[in-house]
């Protein structure tokens, strides 16, 4: 890859095998300016309950992103493999393929759209699954380990999971730094909330690494009393991680039969105003 000096421009090749894991610096020989290596910030979308718009909102922000001119990878960590038929692909390689070390990594991850990449998920996952069983200790840093390396050549990571708890969603929670929680508005979502929330602060006390940062209520519809209800009992328990809702949108619901995402399908929905304030957001939560 190509790194360039912030301080003289000065652009030299690295070779990605010499790039370390964690943090580097990096010593300008031009200039003598040391700076740290840009990395992807790493966000998982995740609840435990399903149905509630976690890979409708994972495709979604990552598209909105990368119109942005952000550089994503969307890594799809379910074994329904949804995210890739949201967006009308077929990628031949996925994550299980990397993980396995068949294949490199740049020949599993698909260009779906300019600057935007999927690591597809699938029903190959459960083989990933095995893998990380069987591992006698650190299964749970499997993903990342799979992941940091790539970190260097996007904007974001990011990655969406399966409903319920394995495995794999723990694996999601030892490898991003924030988590992005999308909570339908309905009595039944709001329990699930707080399970989710009770089993993160579990797995926070061994990596200290993951911070909540966003919950995004989806499925508003503002007509119905209970849904609003419900958004003002959140505007009062999570005010400071709270995201304006995805209003109900029957385009939204529509547009993965034509494999396209929101800004492609109905481009003038009001949906779209609400993605783009997550995409914003998200942008924005670099500083908080
Ligand atoms: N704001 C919305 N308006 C209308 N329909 C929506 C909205 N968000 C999601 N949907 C629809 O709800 C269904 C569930 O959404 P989605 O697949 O994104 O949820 P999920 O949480 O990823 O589900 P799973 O837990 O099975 O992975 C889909 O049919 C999707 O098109
Ligand atoms: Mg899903």
């Amino acid at each position: 890859m190509d790194i360039i000096c912030p301080k003289c421009k000065f652009k030299r090749s690295i070779d990605d095998s010499k790039i370390p894991n964690k943090r580097a610096i990096v010593h300008c020989k031009a200039c003598d300016h040391r700076f740290p290596l840009q990395r992807a910030r790493s966000i998982g979308v995740m609840i435990s309950k399903g149905g509630v718009g976690k890979t409708t909102t994972a495709v979604n922000l990552a598209h909105g992103l990368a119109l942005r001119d952000y550089k994503v990878l969307l890594v799809d960590t379910d074994t329904q493999g949804q995210a890739a038929y949201l967006l009308g692909v077929k990628p031949r390689y996925g994550l299980t393929d990397y993980a396995r070390g068949d294949i490199e990594a740049r020949d599993a991850i698909f260009k779906a759209r300019e600057g935007l990449w999927l690591l597809a998920g699938g029903k190959s996952l459960a083989e990933l699954k095995r893998l990380i069983d069987r591992k006698d200790f650190g299964g749970e840093s499997t993903l990342n380990e799979l992941l940091t390396p790539l970190e260097i050549h996007y904007d974001f990571v990011i990655v969406d999971s399966a409903p319920g708890w394995d495995p794999l969603t723990v694996n999601v929670l030892f490898y991003v730094k924030e988590l992005l929680v999308p909570v339908a508005l309905e009595v039944m979502s709001v329990q699930g909330l707080s399970e989710f929330l009770k089993s993160f602060s579990s797995i926070r006390k061994y990596n200290k690494e993951v911070n909540l940062k966003y919950i995004l209520p989806t499925l508003l519809n503002r007509s119905n009393k209970n849904s609003e209800e419900i958004l003002e009992g959140f505007e009062k328990l999570y005010g400071k991680y709270l995201c304006t809702p995805i209003r109900y949108s029957a385009r939204l619901a529509e547009a993965p039969g034509y494999g396209m995402t929101i800004y492609e399908y109905a481009g003038g929905d009001k949906v779209v105003s609400d993605f783009r304030d997550l995409v914003e957001d998200v942008i924005k939560g670099d500083d908080f």
